[in-house]
């Protein structure tokens, strides 16, 4: 095998990249992103590491979440906001319910970048370069606005620092304070019988720490009351950007891609011999995979030693995505060989991408029944298999959408048109993603009470 550098990837195929007509700006605007401070710091990466190696012995709970794509439209506070709200409100309760700690990963700040099935989308007969996210070229179906810009490399990268910046803020300053618990609960459903579940566990959380008070344990004493660590994350698929912010940490020695904390590298892009693989071995991030339904159990171990040769705990996470109907066929033999080869991967389930449909009313949607079932069973297959569900990963929001049908209030095919504002892929809306919290809470204490 040659050496590794950032670049070393340039002499492999590669697919899903944009052809941009413009090499000299992409040159210039690479070598100014190069030049430009990391987006985050090694450290911080190497505490993420630590945690999913947590996770991976089973002693934590990893959630994993935000949009499909992230886009230059919905940059917003508030945006950004209410979805940080919806990943916290989430975590306490699995924190609660699960009695168990949870690593917290935002699909945030990054994730600009997507691959498509297909180069090309037809519109009443006309044909134009699929969009492929907003750091490469722009939603709207005109020929001038598909043109992939390098210009947009840089305004992705000040896009996710500035909401890097406030998730900062949010997480060390305040919001994150367990004193606030109530304040995150982002559902709009008046009605949402749970979010009186969730009152009465702000509730008790706030008897909880009014006795500890007395006791003397407090924010000053224990300060991880009032704060917490939110990761981010994204898919890293162009490998020119993620390139470009990757630096050599002075005081490892090592590699760090500092776009992020965490990436992962999607189920079209996992070939063993292409690029993405060869940038993803040299990087010390903590990092993931997407598996599908079609990978077959040698395959799964041969892309395991390429990405983590020395088995370390926590370098790797496995994000399957199968579908609610294949996974109880497809994930027993894969943990089965992961397990009797003694490697050492974090499990999560993506229980969105293998759930994808057409509603009825030519909306692509996913069934929050089909999500917890997915989710449902990769816990059941852990289970008999003996090992550990460490976590989920979701296409989720704090705004008020209707993209997901189903949940206690039964969206239908027909609601979908009133809020459907995604740019990709449907996500869960604020009331869904807190009744998914209070059932995978259910699953994991169940699985919490067997470790
Ligand atoms: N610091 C702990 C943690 O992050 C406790 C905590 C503080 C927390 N704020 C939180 C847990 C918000 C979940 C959600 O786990
Ligand atoms: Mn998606």
């Amino acid at each position: 095998m040659k050496p590794w550098s950032p670049d070393s990837w340039r002499e492999f195929p590669i697919v899903q990249q944009p052809e941009y007509p413009d090499k000299n700006k992409l040159n210039t605007i690479e070598s100014e992103l190069n030049a430009a401070p990391p987006l985050v710091f090694a450290e911080e990466t190497r505490s993420l590491y630590k945690s999913l190696a947590d996770v991976c012995e089973g002693k934590a709970f990893l959630l994993q979440g935000g949009d499909c794509a992230e886009s230059f439209s919905d940059f917003s506070a508030t945006n950004i906001r209410d979805t940080f709200k919806t990943l916290l409100q989430m975590a306490v309760v699995l924190t609660y319910g699960g009695k168990c700690p949870v690593v917290k990963i935002a699909r945030m700040a990054g994730q600009y970048a997507k691959p498509r099935s297909s180069d090309y989308e037809t519109i009443n007969g006309v044909s134009l370069p699929s969009y492929r996210g907003d750091i490469i070229n722009s939603f709207e179906f005109t020929e001038e606005a598909r043109i992939p810009d390098p210009a947009r490399l840089m305004k992705a990268y000040h896009h996710s620092a500035s909401t890097l910046n406030l998730l900062r803020a949010f997480a060390q300053g305040g919001l994150a304070d367990l004193h606030q618990v109530s304040r995150w609960n982002m559902s709009f459903v008046a009605a949402n019988p749970l979010r009186d579940k969730f009152q009465q566990m702000a509730n008790r959380i706030q008897d909880a720490l009014e006795f500890m008070e007395v006791c003397g344990i407090d924010a000053t004493v224990a300060p991880s009351l009032k704060e917490t660590h939110l990761y981010t994350s994204h898919e890293a698929l162009l490998l020119g950007y993620e390139q470009a912010l990757t630096r050599r940490d002075h005081l490892s020695g090592d590699w760090y891609d500092c776009s992020a904390h965490f990436v992962w590298i999607g189920e079209r892009t996992r070939q063993l011999d292409h690029a993405h693989i060869e940038f993803f071995r040299g990087i010390k991030n903590p990092i993931g995979v997407k598996v599908g339904p079609g990978m077959q159990p040698d395959d799964l171990i041969k892309l395991i030693d390429a990405l983590n040769p020395e088995n370390i705990p926590g370098r790797l996470t496995l994000i399957t995505r199968m579908g609610a109907d294949v996974l109880p066929e497809k994930l027993p033999a894969l943990v089965q060989k992961v397990k009797s080869e003694g490697r050492n991967v974090v499990w999560t389930s993506d229980p969105m991408h293998g759930n994808t449909e057409k509603a009825s009313t030519g909306y692509k949607t996913r069934s929050f029944n089909n999500i917890l079932r997915e989710i449902s069973q990769f816990f059941a297959v852990h289970k008999a298999e003996g090992s550990y569900p460490g976590g989920v990963h979701l296409e989720m929001t704090g705004q008020h959408v209707t993209e997901c049908i189903g949940g206690a209030y039964g969206l239908s095919d027909e609601d979908l048109a009133q809020r459907y504002r995604t740019q990709c892929d449907p996500r869960l809306n604020a009331d869904q993603v807190l009744e998914l919290g209070f059932l995978v809470a259910d699953l994991l204490k169940d699985a919490r009470d067997r470790v």
